[in-house]
């Protein structure tokens, strides 16, 4: 049976078109059942429904009225009937009632190798450190911030004369393929959750996999 998935924007959705993509063509057993966009203008929205794919918008409406936009978030989710949540450039803050709900069915991919750098601005951050490598992180969602336990991380190097925008990209090419991998772990088996511990390929998964790549955003080949 092919795995349903809500798939949670705020901007452009280039890893939720990746991920759309990749269930179009069948290199992944699971389909795009709803994009939802706390952003009514969110690019992504637009790239969603060329794809043919029921997209909603739960407006953020301030700090106020948290409680009836996570309602509407959490219905326009089990409405689409998800057995996976992804989140992809979703930049609002899930309360812990409301990731507990999805726990064990809900994915992040954050730009850091984490538990380095959680949070914002982290190109510019890893930039203003002067760290040689950076990276990208799929990670299951839980109430602690970018704390989840991690499945897949994409190592690349940082290069001399890099900018916030080089090391982003570089970083991003590489969310294109680490975080559908991780939805087809999922939708095949061989990634499992059980009560908060990773299981892949029926081996526990206490540290994430890293896989490394050049900095043109290439897999390093000889690689498992
Ligand atoms: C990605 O860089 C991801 O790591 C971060 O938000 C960005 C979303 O980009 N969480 P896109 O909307 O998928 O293009």
């Amino acid at each position: 049976m092919s795995l349903r998935l809500a798939i949670l924007i705020s901007g452009r959705g280039s890893n939720m078109a990746t991920i759309a993509r990749e269930c179009r063509d069948g290199k992944i057993n699971a389909t795009v059942a709803v994009v939802i966009s706390d952003v009514p203008t969110a690019a992504g929205l637009e790239l969603a429904r060329g794809f043919g794919i029921e997209t909603c918008v739960v407006p953020w409406q301030g700090a106020a009225a948290r409680d009836a936009f996570e309602g509407g978030i959490a219905r326009a989710i089990d409405e689409s009937a998800a057995d996976l949540v992804v989140l992809a450039g979703f930049m609002r803050i899930l309360s812990p009632p409301l990731v507990k709900r999805y726990a064990g069915r809900m994915l992040n991919i954050h730009p850091s190798l984490l538990p380095k750098y959680r949070g914002l601005h982290t190109h510019s951050r890893v930039l203003g450190a002067a760290e040689r490598e950076h990276g990208a992180t799929v990670h299951f969602v839980t109430a602690e911030l970018d704390g989840g336990p991690a499945v897949l991380q994409s190592r690349v190097p940082v290069l001399p004369g890099d900018s916030e925008a080089s090391l982003s990209a570089r970083v991003q090419s590489t969310e294109h393929i680490i975080y559908p991998r991780v939805v087809d772990w999922i939708a095949t088996g061989r990634l499992r959750w059980q009560n908060g511990q990773l299981q892949l390929n029926g081996k526990r998964l206490d540290t994430p996999v890293v896989e490394d790549f050049t900095a043109s955003g290439q897999p390093v080949p000889g690689q498992p």
